[in-house]
């Protein structure tokens, strides 16, 4: 048997990590956070005091890079860095280092290793189009600014005291563009992708949706 492959792609805050969680756990499917990768990588890079924005320090921050994943949790080089690579200065360092070649380069290979039996649901932003162009079916989630904005600060200030919506409405701008404009794997819905827009349904009119196109196969 061939592993299924289902790729979620949208911006930032628009629900794609909480419906592909989801998804995976109901199909019984692996769940490839391609994010966190980068992620991590921004926070081994701002740990080692490496700049994410200059391409030989990107390179040296995914080169050595020691992660495990166990349960919900997430290691890197032995701490556990699960709640940390949520912070918003990580959000806003991993999208500088995803602009290189170097970094996507390194983790496109971990993540066609990735690929396990039965299947995997992949959340990012280029599954679809560069990572898995072959994936079995291809979602692409929307949202208008404004309203993941406001998820985004709900989600936040749980954990974060001095945190503002202006705040967080303006790095999420700033990251789309960044994550948009960029020459390597900009964030484009695939042409087979199935666009779901966000802005309105609740959660559970989203998985429905999301349901619906991968009972019928994409
Ligand atoms: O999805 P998440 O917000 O965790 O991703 C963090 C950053 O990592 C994004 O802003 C984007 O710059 C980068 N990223 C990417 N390609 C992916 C997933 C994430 O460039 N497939």
């Amino acid at each position: 048997p061939i592993a299924k492959i289902i790729t979620i792609d949208g911006p930032s805050a628009v629900g794609k990590g909480t419906m592909a969680k989801r998804l995976a756990s109901e199909l019984g499917y692996h769940l490839l956070d391609s994010g966190a990768l980068y992620r991590l990588v921004a926070v081994n890079a701002l740990q080692q005091r490496l700049d994410p924005n200059i391409a030989s320090d990107a390179e040296k921050a995914v080169q050595n890079l020691h992660v495990e994943f166990d349960d919900d949790k997430v290691y890197l080089n032995g701490t556990d860095v699960t709640t940390k690579i949520r912070e918003e200065n990580v959000s806003k360092a991993a999208s500088q280092i995803a602009v290189h070649a170097s970094v996507r380069r390194a983790l496109f290979a971990f993540m066609q290793a990735f690929v396990k039996l039965p299947g995997i649901v992949a959340d990012g932003r280029d599954m679809g189009t560069v990572v898995f162009p072959h994936a079995d079916v291809k979602l692409f989630l929307t949202a208008v600014t404004a309203v993941r904005a406001e998820r985004r600060y709900k989600q936040l200030s749980k954990h974060a005291k001095n945190v503002t919506l202006d705040a967080v409405f303006s790095e999420l701008v700033d990251r789309d563009a960044r994550d948009s404009t960029r020459d390597e794997a900009p964030l484009i819905p695939a042409e087979d992708a199935v666009v779901i827009d966000t802005s309105v349904d609740t959660e559970a009119q989203v998985y429905e949706k999301i349901m619906q196109t991968v009972r019928l196969g994409g």
